[in-house]
């Protein structure tokens, strides 16, 4: 089967054959319909510092996919049936760790990520255990191939109290996007996100911001409008950006909530007492996805139809044009960006 695949250390991936993988007897056989591509793939296929210490290839990449069952093992069934629709969640843990066995298995220190730490789904045939698919029940599996990433703003905006609040989106990038639809679904009052590429504004803003403005004073004027003075209730950090994370701390009303979702590089100095201490302040450190509430709360949202993503897919190609897909995300215009598989 033809597969997206890192083949050795270095630059670029290759497409090749693979062989189709063996359904275990715990395990579901999953055709891939449609994958997501995303930041991750850019680090394997340009085998940064941080590839180079995690990734041994050959590897076969992709870790958002969504398919279809052809085979389900024998300790499998009952849940699932062949010919059903899934997606499936890409970090496997253990199980066993103090973190797994008290509803945490997002933070299990020995969880291994598919298309990181071994096999992924840039390909036509992926195996996962059963305890990580889920059924998509209705939801199409363009959708189903991007709730990992989606996940990951659920998980953010969801863990905050949203009826009624001023949310700040700091980032607006495919995450950041969907953060905006998921606070004005859950109820925010109003919703201001802020990037430096007008073309993710301009997305932001179909997403249901009210206010999509690029970093500058008009940002504490709009939040502080909207607040009678006080700051964000809640301020989502999508950005991983230096300046973005004072801006955060900066326009956060006293007593509010920060979710740090971006992923800075290096040391970032802190005003630890004047930006979080004498503000009250809590700050959430966002991680993957709760597993399995973000999946529920993600389902209920998709399924009622109070919240629709599909605005931000904005590129599909097939596997073959893995090198387009990726130039697409690195032109920094692309929302997400969809590989086209075997549907
Ligand atoms: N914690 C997790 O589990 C997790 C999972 C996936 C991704 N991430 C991280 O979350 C972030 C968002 O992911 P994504 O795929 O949407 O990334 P992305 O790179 O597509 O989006 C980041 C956006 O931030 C914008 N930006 C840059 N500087 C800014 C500034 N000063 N103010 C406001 N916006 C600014 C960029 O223009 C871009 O649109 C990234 O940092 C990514 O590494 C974290
Ligand atoms: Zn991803
Ligand atoms: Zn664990």
């Amino acid at each position: 089967m033809k597969a997206i695949v890192k083949a050795a250390a270095g630059q670029g991936l290759v497409v090749r054959d693979v062989p189709k993988p063996a359904c275990g007897p715990a395990d579901v056989l999953i055709k891939v319909h449609h994958a997501g591509v995303c930041g991750t793939d850019l680090h394997i296929a340009d085998w940064d510092e941080w590839a180079q210490g995690r990734i041994k290839p050959p590897l076969v990449l992709g870790h958002e996919f969504a398919g279809e069952i052809v085979e389900v093992g024998a300790d499998a069934r009952g849940e699932f049936e062949t010919g059903q629709l899934v997606t499936a969640e890409g970090h496997i843990v253990c199980g066993h760790c103090l973190q797994c066995r008290t509803g945490n298995g997002h933070i299990c220190a020995k969880t291994r990520i598919i298309g990181v730490d071994r096999a992924g789904a840039f390909t036509e045939f992926i195996a996962m255990p059963a305890g990580n698919v889920m059924r998509l029940d209705g939801i199409p599996t363009e959708i189903g191939a991007i709730m990992d990433p989606m996940g990951n703003a659920f998980h953010t905006v969801l863990t905050a109290e949203i009826p009624g609040s001023v949310v700040l989106v700091l980032g607006c990038g495919p995450i950041g996007c969907f953060a905006v639809g998921i606070a004005r679904a859950a109820g925010a009052k109003a919703v201001v996100a802020v990037d430096v590429n007008p073309k993710r504004l301009a997305l932001a803003a179909t997403m249901g911001a009210t206010k999509a403005l690029q970093p500058g004073p008009e940002v504490r004027q709009a939040v502080m409008e909207l607040s009678e003075g006080n700051g964000a209730d809640v301020v989502c950090e999508m950005s991983g950006a230096v300046s973005a994370l004072h801006d955060a701390f900066a326009l956060v009303r006293n007593g509010g909530r920060v979710q740090l979702l971006g992923i800075p590089k290096g040391d970032i100095p802190v005003n630890w007492a004047t930006e979080i201490i004498f503000k009250g302040i809590t700050i959430y450190g966002v991680i993957g996805r709760k597993m399995y509430e973000t999946w529920n709360q993600m389902q209920r949202f998709l399924r009622s139809g109070v919240f629709d993503p599909r605005p931000v897919i904005t590129h599909r190609f097939p596997l073959e044009r893995i090198d387009d897909a990726l130039a697409a995300i690195r032109s920094g215009d692309a929302g997400k960006v969809i590989i086209e598989i075997g549907h």
